[in-house]
């Protein structure tokens, strides 16, 4: 498979073919899965669906991703078994995924940078919304999706957020989503469902996958920059509708059928 032949079944947004699709996981705190976030959906749709992605890791505070995939090169110069892997992934078409690293009000530029090929790009944003730059940033989205797990705490902060983009009329409330994170069905299902009830009364959608949580998303080896996420941990996890429901939702269509069963 070839990553650079992929092409979009439909252009962007904008209505321009060559324009990717722009996905911000954002919301105004920390530790709500944004990164987490980010780098599970490019990793697997980038490498398992052949759906050409970057990221544009803006959280200039943190720059996790960026400092991940720093730290991931460095550890293969002293895993042989990685770097065979990982040589052998290149020789079947698929680069690792761009990450470009910046702060917010760099995003325009940083767009210009990207290869005419890329198909979708993730911003990580930064937790604190008075970031110089961070409207620059999120008017460029196509999709907002914030994170939130049903703690009154996350809630609040979540909403906070939502009506703090919405006041300044940074996004027409349809670019917005909820995805609810580190979710327990026995014990967050009854309150998410009637929150998403509440929320549509204000005209704001969730996606209908929630992401579980999972103490195998904490260690980074499983949410490698550089490799998919191992089928195990995808399996009865709620991330494979994520995923489907994103290729849905940005008209995006995989190049390869590599089914997680
Ligand atoms: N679904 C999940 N299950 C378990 N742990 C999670 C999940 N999502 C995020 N985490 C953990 O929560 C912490 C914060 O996540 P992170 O993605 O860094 O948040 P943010 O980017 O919003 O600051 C990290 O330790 C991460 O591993
Ligand atoms: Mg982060």
């Amino acid at each position: 498979m070839n990553t650079t032949q992929a092409q979009p079944s439909s252009g962007a947004a904008d209505g321009s073919p060559n324009r990717p699709v722009i996905i911000a996981f954002a919301t105004q705190k920390g530790g709500m899965g944004k990164t987490t976030l980010s780098v599970l959906v490019a990793s697997t749709l980038h490498y398992r669906k052949g759906i050409n992605v970057a990221i544009l890791d803006v959280d200039g505070a943190q720059l996790s991703v960026y400092n991940q995939r720093l730290r991931e090169a460095k550890q293969l110069q002293n895993d042989e078994e990685a770097s065979v892997r990982l040589q052998a992934q290149i020789a079947s078409g698929i680069q690792p995924f761009v990450i470009k690293a910046g702060n917010p009000d760099q995003v325009p530029a940083l767009l210009a940078e990207l290869p005419g090929d890329v198909q979708l790009v993730l911003l990580d944003m930064p937790g604190n919304i008075d970031v110089e730059g961070y409207e620059t940033a999120i008017k460029t989205v196509d999709y907002l999706i914030v994170p939130m797990e049903t703690s009154e705490y996350s809630v609040t902060t979540g909403i906070g957020y939502i009506n703090a983009i919405r006041e300044i009329d940074l996004l027409p409330v349809h670019k917005l989503r909820v995805i609810w994170n580190k979710y327990k069905p026995s014990r967050d299902a009854e309150i998410a469902d009637m929150l998403e009830e509440r929320f549509k009364t204000m005209g704001l959608a969730c996606l209908q996958s929630r992401v579980p949580q999972r103490d195998s998303y904490q260690d980074s080896t499983n949410r490698s920059t550089l490799f998919p996420m191992p089928a195990n941990y995808l399996r009865n996890s709620g991330l494979k509708d994520l995923f489907t429901e994103i290729e849905v939702l940005t008209s995006l269509t995989p190049t390869t059928s590599d089914v997680i069963e």
